[in-house]
């Protein structure tokens, strides 16, 4: 059976020293694995009823949209700052150095509307939780949280608490 885990690379002191980087874009690159990946997520979002999926700029766009496509719903980018062209809201939230903004539409979530979040990594859980407040915030369900690879070092599942979460891989 293919292992999803033979398709990351994984890069010793980068970014900086003592960082080793899960590089995931073998996996992209590979037809096989991008859509076994994308089978996995497909089954969870579908367990839980998912209507829309919400993916943070720029790689929960790259793990949302094949599943968005599969499933038949949509897809609702979560965006860097100044990005979105209509009314927006807006949440901050702090990264090993500094901090970053995340953005929607406000029309983006009706109410009620069951949200499946994806990503392609979760370190320490600041883009996840910041895109939760967003969805919350428009009156959105958080139903699952679909990552490719969980860093469990960095305790980002911690912040996650009371919403249900799948991480295809674990380092
Ligand atoms: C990376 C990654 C996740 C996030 C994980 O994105 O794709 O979104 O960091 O870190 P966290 O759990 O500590 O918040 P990045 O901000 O580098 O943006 P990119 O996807 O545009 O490269
Ligand atoms: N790989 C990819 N993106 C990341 C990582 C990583 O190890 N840590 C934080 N963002």
């Amino acid at each position: 059976m293919l292992d999803l885990h033979d398709y990351v690379a994984s890069i010793p002191n980068f970014p900086e020293e003592g960082v080793t980087f899960r590089d995931i874009t073998p996996l992209l690159a590979d037809g096989a694995a991008y859509a076994e990946a994308t089978r996995q997520i497909t089954e969870f979002a579908k367990e839980r009823g998912v209507n829309v999926i919400v993916g943070p700029e720029s790689r929960g766009f790259l793990v949302g949209a094949p599943v968005a496509h599969q499933m038949g719903i949509g897809l609702v980018p979560a965006r860097k700052p100044g990005k979105l062209p209509r009314e927006v809201i807006s949440q901050s939230y702090k990264l090993e150095y500094g901090e970053a903004t995340l953005e929607l539409h406000k029309d983006a979530i009706k109410p009620g509307d069951k949200v499946l979040i994806t990503d392609d990594l979760l370190a320490t859980g600041g883009t996840i939780e910041a895109t939760i407040k967003l969805v919350e915030a428009l009156g959105g369900e958080v139903v699952g949280l679909a990552f490719l690879i969980e860093l469990n070092a960095l305790h980002g599942r911690d912040r996650l608490n009371g919403y249900e979460l799948l991480a295809l891989m674990n380092y």
